[in-house]
């Protein structure tokens, strides 16, 4: 069996963090395909080859889905002029409307409602915090097994939580019924360019990876995530001398830096009647 070329967990992970020989023992093109990830937001703006659409959405229905539920939906734009207008509204990003198609990841309980008003009639479990939970989950993997399937063809996407700039305004302009909440979107596409870099990731030891118990102990990682991330952005112009540590706490420093109408997405789901017990 072909084993995992080094550089691409090096490219993953920058120079400081080393992995044992034996992880590279194990090799899939899957592997591969999730470990080059990069998101992408420049796009050649020719449509997608037919039959691309139904085969990702088919990737996206394989991932587990909480005990069968399917609660989630997604809305499919490839209108230019819908997608000038989606641009706007999750805070004009212009990939959106390069990208021949734009994708919106719904949690979607409206359709479990209507099932349960026809079969029993109100469904006390939907009103529930746990079922919201399980429809952004839902969404959550059903985009990802998607994301990774485009990659796997050699198109490129990017998650676009500027979805969730002005919710009422996706709400209105998607016709989202009640018990409906568009979670983020996604661009994809043909790469204009190759030029993206992979963005390196966290260290497993002491970040991301605990052993049987929670580890609060995160300095060590923190501070070699944040050389890493000074290292790669001291090779994008513009972008030199910063790390992660800093830019990270400034993201969720204020309500403010949630950006747009964020802050009040709680207010929107009372609305939707997601604002459960
Ligand atoms: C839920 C979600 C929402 C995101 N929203 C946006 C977005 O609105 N615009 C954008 O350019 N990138 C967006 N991203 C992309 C992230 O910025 C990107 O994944 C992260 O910086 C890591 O870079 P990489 O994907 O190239 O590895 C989003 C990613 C996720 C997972």
């Amino acid at each position: 069996m072909s084993k995992l070329a080094p550089d691409i967990l090096a490219e993953r992970y920058g120079s400081h963090v080393s992995f044992p020989d034996s992880v590279l023992e194990h090799q899939s093109s899957a592997i591969e395909t999730i470990l080059a990830h990069r998101s992408v937001r420049s796009y050649d703006t020719k449509p997608l080859e037919p039959g691309i659409l139904e085969l990702l959405v088919a990737a996206a229905e394989s991932a587990s889905t909480s005990s069968n539920l399917h609660c989630y939906s997604i809305i499919a734009v490839q209108d230019t002029k819908r997608k000038q207008e989606l641009s706007i509204i999750c805070g004009s990003q212009q990939h959106i409307i390069d990208a021949p198609l734009f994708l919106l990841f719904c949690a979607d309980l409206a359709r479990l409602k209507s099932i349960c008003d026809r079969q029993v009639g109100p469904a006390a479990g939907l009103d529930y915090t746990e079922m919201f939970v399980m429809a952004v989950v839902d969404a959550a993997l059903a985009a990802q097994n998607l994301a990774i399937a485009a990659e796997s063809l050699g198109l490129g996407m990017c998650y676009i939580g500027g979805a969730r700039n002005h919710p009422a305004k996706i709400a209105e302009f998607f016709d989202l019924p009640s018990r409906v909440f568009g979670v983020f979107g996604m661009t994809i596409g043909y790469p204009l360019t190759h030029a993206e870099e992979v963005k390196p990731r966290m260290p497993q030891t002491g970040g991301i990876l605990h052993f049987e118990k929670y580890d609060p102990d995160y300095g060590p990682a923190l501070a070699e995530y944040e050389e890493t991330m000074k290292e790669f952005n001291d090779t994008m112009p513009g972008r030199e001398g910063r790390g992660w540590l800093a830019q990270t706490a400034q993201r969720v420093g204020t309500p403010e830096s949630l950006g747009a109408e964020r802050p009040s997405i709680k207010q929107f789901l009372t609305e939707a009647e997601l604002d459960l017990l």
